[in-house]
Formats: C-alpha cells, sequence, structure tokens
C-alpha cells in the first residue's frame, strides 16, 4: 500500500556517460527514499532475455553499443509509468539518452503525469566522470545474476573472489562491458546524449555533479539535489492550495 504520509520526490534523472555510477546511486536512492528505479537498459536486457518481439529489434543494437531506436523505448517507458509505485516518483537511469527522448519524456509527463496540479518536471542530474576512470569501472564491473548487487573488481570487489558478498551467487560480466563495445557506447554518449544535457540545461534543469569521487560522496550530493527539489515543491504544493 502507498504510503500517503511519505514526501513526494518526482522524477528524478541521473544523465551520465556509460560507467558513472548510475546503476550504483539509484540502488541507493531507492533504498533511501523508497521510489522504483527505471533502467531502460535493464528493461531492454530483460526483454532480449525473454526473447521477446522488442528484445528481438533491440538486441542487435546492445550488441554493438549503439542505442536502440527511440521507438522501441517510449512503449517500455510509458507502461512502466503508469505501475502505482512512480506514484511519489521515479528514477529514470538511462532515459532520455536522445533529445527526442527528452522531448517526448516532457510532453508524456505534461498529459499523463498522475497529479497534473503540481509541478512535476524532473530533477535532472548529470554525473560527470573522467574517461579513463571510466574504462577502468566498466572493465571492472560485475554484477550478481540473483539480486543484482554491482561490485568492481579494481573499486569494490567482493569478499570472495567472484562471488556476491550477499547470496554467494556467481558473478556475470554484462555482455556490453567487452573493450570493443566499451568504445562505441561511449563514442554514443559523445554524440547522441550529450544533446540532452543541452536540452535540460536550455531549461535551466540541468544539475552537474562531479561523480568522480567517492561513491559516499556522490551519494550524499545527490540526497541534498533530491531533498532540496522536494522541499521546493512542497512549498510550491502549500502555496497553490493556499
Ligand atoms: P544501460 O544499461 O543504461 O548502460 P549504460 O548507460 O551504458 O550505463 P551502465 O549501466 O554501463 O553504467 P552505470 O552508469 O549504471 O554505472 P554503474 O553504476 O553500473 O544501457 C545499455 C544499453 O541499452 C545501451 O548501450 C543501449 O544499447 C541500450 N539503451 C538503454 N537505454 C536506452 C535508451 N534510452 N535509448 C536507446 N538505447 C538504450 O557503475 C559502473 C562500475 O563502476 C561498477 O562496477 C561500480 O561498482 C563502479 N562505480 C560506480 N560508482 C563508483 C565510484 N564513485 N567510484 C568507483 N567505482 C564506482
Amino acid at each position: 500500500m502507498a504510503n500517503v504520509a511519505a514526501p513526494k520526490i518526482g522524477p528524478v534523472i541521473l544523465l551520465g556517460p556509460p560507467g558513472a555510477g548510475k546503476g550504483t546511486q539509484s540502488k541507493r536512492i531507492v533504498e533511501h527514499y523508497g521510489i522504483p528505479q527505471i533502467s531502460t537498459g535493464d528493461l531492454l536486457r530483460d526483454h532480449v532475455k525473454r526473447d521477446t518481439d522488442l528484445g528481438r529489434k533491440a538486441k542487435g543494437f546492445l550488441a554493438q553499443g549503439k542505442l536502440a531506436p527511440d521507438e522501441l523505448l517510449y512503449g517500455i517507458v510509458a507502461d512502466r509509468l503508469k505501475l502505482p509505485d512512480c506514484e511519489r516518483g521515479y528514477i529514470l537511469d538511462g532515459f532520455p539518452r536522445t533529445a527526442a527522448q527528452a522531448a517526448w519524456l516532457d510532453d508524456y509527463l505534461g498529459h499523463e503525469f498522475f497529479d497534473k496540479s503540481e509541478t512535476w518536471a524532473p530533477v535532472v542530474i548529470r554525473m560527470d566522470v573522467d574517461y579513463t576512470q571510466l574504462l577502468l569501472r566498466l572493465t571492472g564491473r560485475r554484477t550478481c545474476a540473483t539480486c543484482g548487487r554491482i561490485y568492481n573488481l579494481h573499486f569494490q570487489p567482493p569478499r570472495v573472489d567472484e562471488l556476491c558478498d550477499l547470496d554467494g551467487s556467481k558473478l556475470i560480466q554484462r555482455n556490453d562491458d567487452r573493450d570493443e563495445v566499451i568504445r562505441p557506447r561511449l563514442a554514443a554518449y559523445e554524440i547522441q546524449t550529450k544533446p540532452v544535457a543541452a536540452y535540460y540545461q536550455a531549461q535551466g534543469r540541468l544539475i552537474p555533479l562531479n561523480a568522480d569521487r567517492p561513491m559516499d560522496a556522490v551519494t550524499a550530493d545527490i540526497f541534498n539535489v533530491i531533498d532540496s527539489h522536494a522541499a521546493e515543491r512542497t512549498v510550491s504544493g502549500t502555496a497553490k492550495s493556499e
């Protein structure tokens, strides 16, 4: 059952290159604020795994480190945002990733969201990390196949080699974390996703954040940003109802 007393957080967009820490920080936001993580990468990988029609269309793009076509994303994002657990807010991890996706999202939130009387403009946090560090993060990443916990062989290794600390499951390397796929992914970010930051910057909504620091420091900054936006929403909501 929804916690009616819990504050509304609204949409939180984590923007950043592959390996910036979007997934890692999303999991901490989920735990702290009780809002869901919507990772379009995870949704697409799930379709590929289940061999759905959409998964078959997306598979080749993911394997080559290219972005899937915009049209494949709109339906899965819209369906996910309609679920009741998104009512207090949600984290978009990996979406929008093109200027067209950003425009689609604004249009969607303007027309479809639960409570149109409130300001539901997303908080957009761009996580900036040095290129060499990104390569280390991606090549060293391992994920628990059972619980999804993320590790890194260089920075955050499991206690026992290749096994999850929480459930002992074998850690796996993502198919697109191979050197030959990492580079096209980083190139796609430069060419297709950087304009998304420009789109939000032009609206005065972009919050750049140095994510090239220890995880806890990055988390603290993200929580501060979310808290101050949630407080602003509360104030403007109160002002409106007076
Ligand atoms: P997606 O799954 O979204 O991958 P990505 O954006 O490439 O991001 P990653 O998941 O690789 O990195 P992350 O930022 O989450 O980093 P993480 O926290 O894991 O997309 C995959 C593919 O799906 C795309 O290439 C595309 O084909 C398709 N796709 C998805 N969305 C799409 C869309 N909207 N449109 C079109 N196509 C789409 O961290 C990485 C590592 O670093 C971990 O090992 C972690 O432990 C470590 N780490 C994290 N933070 C720190 C820190 N502060 N210090 C040290 N290590 C750290």
